[in-house]
């Protein structure tokens, strides 16, 4: 087994499991896991999320890397040899372009997100939010979103960031912002935790979030906490193959998926933990939906000291951490534009980048001009987020694991993952059994099958 990747590969085990995490940490976890969780009803949705993540996200990264590795190429490309490799239908590399337009779909929005925390990080900067009100946060926020043009001016800056990157090779600068900025992040998280414990309502955000209340956990609670998982974790489009292809051979892949997803999870836990109690301590909703932490943060910032400094900070990392997410989302992309259409790198980004810049409109219009269009209560910002977390994710999660589980056979399984015999047959059967039924009954339970 031989094959290399012509986009380059990871220096080291390290280098992989920082950009794994710089992937999985992201807007995700700081945005969406408490909005969602939020408007989930808390702790039952924390505890089906983080049994998701261990039970279903963890097995299936090891077979989504798994994949990766073996196949050297873009999903495309790489779901086409393991095929031909394992003598299964070619169909199988529609799992590569599922990956391919999930990753546009979510970049799309994912782009104008960041783009607020741009414009946040420059509101915090110049003051905006200092002594702010509850009525100054909805004030803020709502001009923002309320004009188009504002919003696609930062997303643009966003993708054009973004662009940069892919375009240069992910394997240049990545590393090294990773290996800072998750960690600054990281303890600015603490630093708001604090906050949190000292002026908010801690004991209540604590119950919300852990205490958990079973009556609130609908079919569609249980489906949005899986969809969260793959979500959180960058699963089942892709991105984390592509990143498995860079993987160097001798590199664990149950060691360091696992370092990745208990650092992705500890994130969005500790995300959580900020949030909730300055949002029951200000009497805010939880169930709000994504502008959760933009009003709460502007009111945290807003009242503790330097909060401007530590307010910009906080919304510059968190841009830093979207950014190395937002490239994991193309990169699947421009390297199959390299490899099958054989562009060169800068042209491949910027096609990419184009393509998502140019759907994003739509997610900036649903803010405003478009918010009145909705279908089935969803307006196309809400529908795109729906799809891509709750159903194509997971679709190509269930795929990954019965290609992996089913399709190969054990001796081509068994040379990409070291495990001892016990542990290998473990992973094995819930790769085979355990991942697919728990998908599918998650599904059939939330368009109320039983
Ligand atoms: N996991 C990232 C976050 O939490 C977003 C992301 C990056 C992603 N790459 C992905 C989500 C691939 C799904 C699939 O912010």
């Amino acid at each position: 087994m031989a094959r290399s990747s012509m986009h380059g590969h990871w220096s080291s085990r390290l280098a992989f499991i920082l950009a794994a995490t710089g992937s999985a940490v992201g807007l995700g976890n700081v945005w969406k896991f408490p909005y969602v969780a939020g408007e989930n009803g808390g702790g039952a949705f924390v505890l089906v999320y983080v049994a998701c993540v261990l039970l279903l996200g963890w097995p299936v990264m090891m077979a989504e890397v798994m994949l990766g590795r073996r196949g050297r190429h873009s999903p495309v490309n790489t779901m086409r040899i393991l095929a031909e490799e394992e003598r299964a239908p070619r169909a199988w590399t529609l799992l590569g372009w599922l990956g391919i337009v999930a990753g546009f779909l979510i970049l799309s929005y994912y782009s104008v997100i960041a783009g607020w925390t741009l414009a946040y990080t420059v509101r915090a900067a110049v003051g905006v939010f200092d002594g702010i009100t509850r009525e100054g946060v909805e004030q803020v926020f709502g001009a923002l979103v309320a004009d188009p043009e504002r919003l696609l001016a930062w997303h643009t800056i966003f993708m054009a960031l973004t662009m940069v990157v892919v375009a240069r090779g992910v394997e240049h600068g990545l590393e090294r912002a990773v290996r800072f900025l998750m960690p600054a992040l990281f303890l600015l998280l603490l630093l708001l935790v604090g906050y949190a414990m000292a002026q908010g309502d801690f004991a209540r955000g604590v119950a919300f979030l852990f205490k958990p209340d079973f009556s609130a956990l609908t079919g569609q609670a249980v489906l949005a906490a899986m969809g969260q998982a793959f979500f959180s974790l960058s699963l089942g489009m892709g991105a984390i193959m592509m990143y498995g292809s860079y993987l160097p051979q001798h590199a664990s892949i149950p060691r360091t998926t696992f370092t990745v997803a208990m650092s992705d999870t500890a994130v969005a836990l500790l995300a959580g933990l900020a949030i909730f109690p300055i949002v029951f301590g200000e009497g805010l909703a939880p169930d709000q939906g994504p502008s959760l932490i933009f009003k709460t943060l502007a009111l945290a910032f807003g009242h503790m000291p330097a909060g401007a400094l530590f307010g910009s900070l906080f919304f510059l990392l968190l841009v830093f951490a979207a950014w190395t997410s937002a490239i994991s989302l193309i990169e699947p992309a421009v390297a199959w534009l390299i490899e099958s259409r054989r562009m060169r790198r800068v042209e491949a980004a910027v096609w990419a980048g184009t393509v998502a810049w140019l759907l994003g409109i739509g997610t900036v219009l649903s803010f405003n001009a478009w918010s009145g269009y909705t279908l089935w209560g969803r307006t196309f910002f809400d529908l795109l987020d729906y799809l891509t977390s709750n159903v194509m994710l997971p679709l190509g999660g269930l795929a990954i694991a019965l290609f992996a589980a089913w399709v190969m056979r054990e001796a081509s399984v068994r040379e990409e993952i070291e495990l001892p015999g016990r542990a290998f047959r473990l992973w094995h059967a819930v790769l085979r059994y355990v991942a697919p039924a728990g998908i599918v009954l998650i599904f059939l339970n939330a368009v109320g099958a039983f």
